[in-house]
């Protein structure tokens, strides 16, 4: 037996909640960007995925920061805002040695108030574009905007990756990465409610057609 419900009958809230309970684990894509001052931002969003491999496409969902108070008017975060102005941002992979850093970095922050400060981490130059990447993160991908649909109050970003770092811990040669080597530098996933993930039990599991690339 299962219950069922048409999705109009969902408050918006219900839907938020049923979305990030039940699709799950999910990545998180800590996204540094800049303001026009050139001040730097990071945020974490785990609606967050690779959009296309060739050409490399990363694409994250940013909801709105809720309604300005006197027209009802959506206030749009900083990342997006950022996005938006420089046109360019990068996504770094979020380490579990960072989980509570990465959480942190969502606090509500003054606009132009640096996250970085804020949970002490280091941001590092990017080679081809103006925000910073988080320094040590295991994979960072510098990306340009590439495009932006709206969907109500949620603004899907896509950026095309220009230029990788790759932390040598999980460097293994001929341009491959292995992130699950050591604790630090595994992934974290994002579950339900206030909760996370830590990789701690893979399996192997081939396909019987041989149509797994690069195993
Ligand atoms: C683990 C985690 C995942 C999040 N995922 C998203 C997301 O996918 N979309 C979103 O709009 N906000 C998400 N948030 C909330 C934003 O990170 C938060 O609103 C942040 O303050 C935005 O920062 P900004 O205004 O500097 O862009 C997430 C927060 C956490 C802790």
């Amino acid at each position: 037996m299962s219950i069922s419900f048409p999705a109009a009958q969902f408050s918006q809230d219900q839907m938020y909640f049923l979305l990030r309970d039940s699709i799950l684990p999910r990545p998180v894509g800590w996204v540094s960007s800049i303001d026009a001052d050139g001040r730097a931002n990071l945020a974490p969003f785990s609606f967050f995925t690779v959009v296309s491999a060739n050409p490399p496409i990363l694409g994250f969902s940013c909801g709105a920061k809720g309604e300005d108070r006197s027209g009802g008017q959506l206030l749009l975060k900083d990342t997006l805002l950022n996005v938006k102005t420089a046109k360019e941002f990068v996504v770094n992979v979020t380490p579990e040695k960072w989980l509570e850093q990465m959480v942190r970095s969502s606090d509500p922050l003054p606009h132009g108030e640096s996250e970085f400060d804020h949970i002490g981490l280091q941001p590092a130059s990017s080679t081809t574009i103006k925000p910073p990447r988080v320094a040590g993160a295991p994979v960072a991908y510098e990306c340009t905007l590439e495009d932006i649909l709206y969907f109500g109050d949620h603004a899907w970003v896509m950026g095309r990756v220009q230029h990788v770092h790759i932390d040598e811990a999980v460097y293994k040669g001929e341009m491959r990465v292995d992130l699950l080597k050591d604790n630090d530098t595994r992934p974290v996933g994002r579950l339900g409610r206030a909760f996370y993930a830590r990789i701690r039990d893979e399996e192997i599991v081939t396909r019987k057609d041989g149509g797994q690339k690069g195993t």
